[in-house]
């Protein structure tokens, strides 16, 4: 477990980013951290494993202050995740993967299974993939290869700084299941900050929201959804509790065509999706529309699968 116990930080006279913070992180909790910019989640995240040193109070792991363990065997017990996966450009995908299985030493043999094997969880083909260079890579994939690397010594904690955000709404979508699979296969503690509250009602199994370096509510879901303890918390997830509601949102989402046809209707990206249930009906399940300066088609199955998918949540 990892304790919080009256952490304070402040990196200058004028500013303090965390203040008194207390919380606890159970073993193999898909622990979320959610607030909007400035609020202090990468400072929250960095003191956990020692690359920012809180300016007063302790955190503990299992008990003991994170100041009494070793700092290299603490740190290979923690994967680290940034929004900026920052491969080594110049290293190919396994031995990105097997930097820290190579810096202790492991046999050739041992790095290159963990290496395949761990490709082949994310769905990236070892024999296609293992020896390219990460330019050779989409962005989607090479933040897998983050993903991995972080995964490599089979650490008990892994921490992730927002790593989706530069990616496209349908990776995102696919990395996000990809974390909850893997989470799910190796009981790894995930310690996940993000500023979007969709990302972490869908990851979080507990949900911290955090504001201006204040804890404003820790929960599940439900806790959060349903019974905000502020109107801060209200708010910020006000949006996800009654659901995206416009035509413009579905293709946000990832859904639907970028196509060149004429417009066949005059729905708007601001309309509701009764509107556009409406527009289905007249254009034969069918219709065309601008979204800042596309066009896009939308399609009766589009609607559908974006209803149940909202639905799963
Ligand atoms: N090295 C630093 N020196 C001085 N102030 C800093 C430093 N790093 C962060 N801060 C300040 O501490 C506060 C919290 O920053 P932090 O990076 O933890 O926020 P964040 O929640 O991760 O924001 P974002 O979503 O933009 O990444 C901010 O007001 C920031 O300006
Ligand atoms: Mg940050």
């Amino acid at each position: 477990m990892i304790k919080f116990d009256h952490v304070y930080k402040k990196y200058d006279d004028t500013n303090s980013a965390i203040e008194d913070l207390n919380l606890e992180i159970k073993d193999g909790d898909f622990f979320v951290m959610v607030g909007t910019s400035g609020s202090g989640k990468t400072t929250t995240l960095k003191m956990i494993n020692r690359l920012i040193k809180p300016t007063s109070g302790q955190i503990l792991i299992d008990g003991k202050n994170i100041d009494t363990y070793d700092l290299r065997k603490m740190r290979l017990n923690m994967g680290y995740v940034l929004q900026n996966i920052a491969l080594f450009p110049n290293l190919t995908i396994e031995e990105n993967i097997t930097i820290q299985p190579d810096s202790l030493r492991w046999s050739k043999d041992k790095r290159k299974q963990v290496a395949w094997d761990l490709l082949k969880k994310v769905g990236l083909d070892p024999e296609k993939y293992a020896k390219r260079l990460p330019h050779e890579l989409s962005g989607g994939e090479q933040q897998r290869v983050g993903i991995i690397r972080a995964l490599a010594t089979s650490p008990k904690t892994v921490l992730m700084d927002e790593p989706f955000s530069a990616l496209d709404p349908i990776s995102r979508t696919q990395l996000q299941d990809l974390v909850l699979k893997l989470h799910r296969e190796l009981k790894t503690t995930f310690i996940f900050v993000t500023h979007d509250m969709h990302e972490a009602i869908r990851l979080g199994n507990t949900i911290a929201v955090l504001s201006k370096g204040n804890l404003e509510q820790i929960g599940n879901r439900d806790d959060i959804l349903n019974h905000p303890k502020n109107d801060f918390v209200k708010g910020f997830f006000q949006i996800e509790k009654n659901g995206p509601s416009t035509v413009g949102e579905i293709v946000d989402a990832g859904f639907g065509q970028k196509i060149d046809t004429e417009i066949n209707s005059t729905l708007l990206k601001e309309d509701s999706l009764t509107r556009l249930a409406t527009e289905l009906k007249v254009n034969a399940g069918v219709v065309v529309f601008d979204n800042d300066g596309n066009n896009y088609q939308l399609t009766n199955s589009d609607l559908l699968d974006f209803l149940a998918k909202e639905g799963e949540k």
